[in-house]
């Protein structure tokens, strides 16, 4: 049976906890880190260990960047010391307030808007030359939308560098992973309206957990491809330091840097 909850305002308060908590996704950077990113140095994670490759991104001088579900104080404002003109979008006013609290301490500019990954409606056509979008889908429990708006709000040509969780790290059994045993119970997709009950999911809420969700590779890339994007980079990540045993077995992120191909495009000639 699926339990009837308002994803969003769920996570929206997990996130804004988890700010409090000081989790790493939250924790602002440093102003040595900004003042190295003024000078073109900078690294910036997809995913949790590996940053991303400098040849991903075009020169950043002026690029117009939208941090898609992105906030926390780090990305964002990486990006604008290194010259692109940025937009966080994110569901957690906690969140958003880490890139507002690194804008204003380091004199950046950086518009942060609160809202769902999945309705970009307040972006128009065209908006952005490139997409920064780091692990964060697991949140919401369907992604197609995600990757279309994403190709309705980047320009012709504009590039989406994305991270996501492989959904077979929803599939372990909890109880027997904190033993240190990996066994597979939950199917994928992976939904924790669907495959946990009502006490586990307060038992989320009171430890201030945001839910979760594992999609399908096919909705991860080919709601990409599908959308409109030719992939043209993609690396498997790990996190062996996360305590889960999964993790110690195989990397379970993937990020991929994809291009936004001409109006009902084939193949993976760039837009015009
Ligand atoms: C793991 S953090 C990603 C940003 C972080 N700075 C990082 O480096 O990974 C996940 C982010 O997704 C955001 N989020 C969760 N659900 C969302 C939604 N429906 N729409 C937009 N953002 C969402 C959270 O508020 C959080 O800031």
């Amino acid at each position: 049976m699926m339990l009837d909850i308002d994803v969003r305002a769920f996570n929206r308060s997990a996130w804004d906890r988890l700010v409090l908590a000081g989790n790493r996704w939250t924790v602002p950077v440093t102003p040595s880190e900004i003042e190295l990113a003024r000078r073109g140095q900078f690294s910036v994670h997809l995913t949790p260990s590996t940053p991303v490759p400098a040849d991903w991104f075009p020169p950043l001088e002026g690029l117009r960047v939208l941090g898609l579900a992105s906030a926390g104080g780090q990305q964002g404002p990486l990006l604008a010391a290194a010259g692109a003109r940025v937009v966080i979008l994110d569901n957690s006013p906690g969140q958003l307030a880490q890139d507002r609290l690194v804008a204003k301490r380091e004199g950046l500019e950086l518009r942060t808007e609160e809202g769902d990954m999945r309705d970009l409606s307040i972006f128009g056509e065209g908006t952005f030359d490139l997409i920064f979008h780091p692990c964060s889908n697991c949140f919401v429990p369907e992604i197609v939308p995600v990757w279309q708006e994403c190709a309705r709000v980047l320009a012709p040509g504009g590039l989406l560098l994305a991270g996501f969780v492989n959904p077979i790290a929803f599939s372990p059994d909890r109880e027997l992973e904190a033993q240190g045993v990996v066994q597979l119970r939950y199917p994928v997709p992976y939904s924790d309206l669907a495959h946990q009950d009502e006490p586990s999911i307060r038992t989320l809420r009171e430890a201030g957990e945001p839910l979760q969700f594992g999609h399908t590779l096919e909705d991860q890339i080919g709601g990409q491809l599908r959308a409109g994007f030719c992939l043209t980079e993609l690396f498997e990540d790990g996190w062996p330091d996360s305590g889960e045993p999964l993790h110690r077995l195989m990397n379970c992120f993937v990020a991929t840097r994809a291009l936004k191909l001409r109006p009902k495009g084939r193949g993976c000639a760039p837009a015009a």
